[in-house]
């Protein structure tokens, strides 16, 4: 059988991954400490899905921080794993910017660690990196024409086309946020192992992901949190831009796909942009709407407060025709409204 290991089973990607490896019959080892609750409070703790995953016998856990080197080199010197995806991170923003060298020892040493050790004790597995669209920081505006319209804002190329983001996109001179740039470190090392080190890795710079198992929190998690907030008609506040920021969203379950295709035919040291796309792309104001249609609610909860997140993205919608030009097996199978109704009838069951 082989072996993946999965760092940050218990979260939203991780524990797709787990389920994803499991049913391809290999034997799948996980490492979460649970930090979101840490970060975000128990309610978000993403330990619940834990016990489910124990289920399986095939699958192994290890509670340990993956900031401590010799903890994981344990794991390493006993295990030698084709596949390694590493998901685990702090998520977010406004967190990294209250805690920099926490964010940074998490993003980014945490990532070396895992890189190193892959290099000394299975230097012919294949290396999966969650990066971030972060990495391109707040865009470089002043190349855009960006267009306010009535429900979102829209951006256009001089040719006056509709655009979305590309790997050849710039990551130098413009805002990150500390968490930006700590996973843009992360990022590079990958890169660099890819590139000088020979080990066969990629990094997948992702938009926004969603899903049933997002424990979505006001900090991070927009769309599981906006869901959870239009059904339980809770307050949700709109950080800046009226409501019309643009974000194209996909679904855990096709980020994961991606990566089987990569491991299928894998490169070393590559770079994708992995997200919904245009066609999955709305505003906070489309989402409402989306939302309120779906589950039949009334909602007008929402508040919109006239300062934006420093360096959040007013838009983004990712280019994902690198990767689809590579992998042609490879498709969006869930769109933004059946991933809602599946957010929505994960919440009825709690
Ligand atoms: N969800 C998104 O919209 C999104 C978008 C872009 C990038 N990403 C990146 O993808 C990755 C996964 O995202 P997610 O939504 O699944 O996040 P998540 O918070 O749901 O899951 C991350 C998991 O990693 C674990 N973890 C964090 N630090 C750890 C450490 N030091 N040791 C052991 N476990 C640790 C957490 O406990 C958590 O269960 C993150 O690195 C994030 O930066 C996510």
């Amino acid at each position: 059988m082989k072996k993946v290991l999965i760092t940050g089973s218990s979260g939203l990607i991780g524990s797709e991954a787990v389920t994803f490896f499991i049913k391809k019959k290999f034997k799948v080892y996980g490492i979460d400490n649970d930090l979101r609750s840490k970060l975000f409070g128990k309610k978000y703790s993403t330990k619940k899905f834990i016990k489910n995953q124990l289920k399986f016998k095939n699958f192994h856990f290890f509670n340990v921080d993956l900031i401590n080197y010799k903890s994981i080199e344990k794991i390493f010197k006993k295990l030698n794993f084709d596949l390694i995806i590493h998901t685990a991170g702090q998520p977010s923003h406004d967190w990294s910017a209250k805690d920099p060298v926490f964010d940074f020892k998490t993003n980014a040493l945490a990532t070396v660690n895992l890189l190193q050790l892959t290099r000394l004790y299975c230097p012919k597995a294949i290396f999966i990196f969650t990066s971030t669209n972060k990495v391109y920081g707040d865009l470089h505006r002043s190349k855009f024409r960006i267009k306010e319209l009535k429900t979102r804002y829209e951006v256009f190329d001089k040719k006056n086309n509709l655009f979305s983001i590309n790997e050849n996109f710039s990551i130098d001179n413009s805002i990150h946020s500390p968490f930006g740039v700590s996973k843009t470190s992360a990022d590079l090392m990958v890169q660099e192992y890819g590139k000088y080190f020979k080990i066969k890795s990629a990094t997948f710079r992702c938009g926004c992901i969603t899903g049933p198992n997002h424990q979505g929190a006001e900090l991070h998690g927009f769309l599981s949190y906006l869901v959870r907030c239009v059904i339980n008609n809770k307050i949700y506040k709109v950080y800046g831009y009226k409501g019309k920021q643009v974000r194209d969203n996909i679904h855990s379950y096709d980020l994961v796909k991606m990566f089987w295709e990569f491991y299928k035919k894998p490169g070393y040291g590559e770079i994708y942009n992995a997200g919904g796309g245009r066609k999955n792309s709305v505003s906070i104001l489309e989402a409402i709407n989306i939302i309120k249609k779906i589950s039949n609610k009334n909602y007008k909860n929402f508040k919109i407060i006239n300062k934006n997140r420093q360096g959040d993205h007013i838009w983004y919608i990712t280019d994902f025709s690198k990767f689809k030009r590579k992998y042609k097996n490879w498709k969006i199978t869930k769109n933004i409204n059946t991933t809602i109704v599946e957010i929505i009838e994960t919440l009825k069951k709690i």
